[in-house]
């Protein structure tokens, strides 16, 4: 599978078309940003870190039956997906209180929820994601009723298996962004990523961020943190 045309460029990531009207290559950066852009940097060996855990957890994912973009890893930086139109929603879902979660309900980072949560932003950078619930996306029109309750289905589905997975790790899984795309006919698909960026993973035994929080919050030792969560799952 080769790469023709370059089709978007994205903070993190770059799309291009394939000879395949139905494939594209996604190539992913060492670039980072935060606090809606106004942050930028390079995290070193973050875009192979995490083309390859993405890659890994979709693959999980699918053999517990949840649909993905994933086709097949091409190289460190570079994998085929399925070409999607993505559902314009950021989804999120929190095992954990911390974030904008802790900052927005005047609450401590840490407190564990008796249920996960679940909450949608609207993608878009001009209007600065803004929190939205699912009438909102039904008034807009991002997504169709039937649509916005598999994406629900589908966001809880990851959380259980990826909790359960990343436990045995030795990691807690805080929480974390989804993104989800429509196939040609329809059916909807987990795409974007999952990895050190769109997650929170805290080490299970002594809280330690082994995630883009050391990069949003200066707290250095960002590269080491994303190395620490490879070798976590790859050994
Ligand atoms: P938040 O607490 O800042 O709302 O973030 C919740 C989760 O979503 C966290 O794991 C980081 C992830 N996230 C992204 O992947 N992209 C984003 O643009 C934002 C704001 C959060
Ligand atoms: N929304 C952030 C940005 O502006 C990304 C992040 O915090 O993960 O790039």
């Amino acid at each position: 599978m080769e790469k023709t045309v370059q089709l978007y460029e994205g903070k993190a990531k770059k799309v291009f078309a394939t000879e395949q009207d139905d494939l594209v290559i996604v190539s992913y950066k060492d670039d980072a940003t935060a606090l809606d852009g106004l942050k930028k940097g390079t995290i070193a060996g973050k875009g192979a870190i995490n083309n390859r855990m993405s890659n890994y957890l979709m693959q999980l994912l699918e053999k517990q039956g949840v649909k993905t973009h994933f086709v097949e890893e091409l190289n460190d930086r570079e994998t085929v997906v399925r070409k999607v139109s993505i559902v314009p929603l950021e989804v999120i879902v929190r095992n954990i209180s911390a974030g904008s979660f802790a900052k927005r309900y005047g609450v401590a980072e840490g407190i564990v929820f008796d249920e996960p949560t679940i909450e949608f932003s609207y993608k878009n950078d001009e209007l600065h994601d803004p929190l939205i619930n699912s009438y909102h996306a039904l008034a807009l029109k991002l997504a169709t009723k039937e649509e916005i309750a598999t994406i629900k289905e589908m966001a809880f589905k990851v959380n259980e298996v990826l909790k359960e997975y990343f436990l045995t790790l030795g990691v807690k899984l805080v929480d974390f962004k989804l993104e989800f795309g429509r196939l040609a006919d329809g059916t909807i698909v987990l795409a974007d990523e999952i990895s050190p960026d769109t997650c929170r993973f805290w080490d299970a035994k002594t809280n330690e961020k082994l995630d883009k929080d050391r990069f949003r919050r200066d707290m250095g030792g960002v590269e080491d943190a994303y190395k620490e969560m490879m070798h976590r799952v790859f050994g």
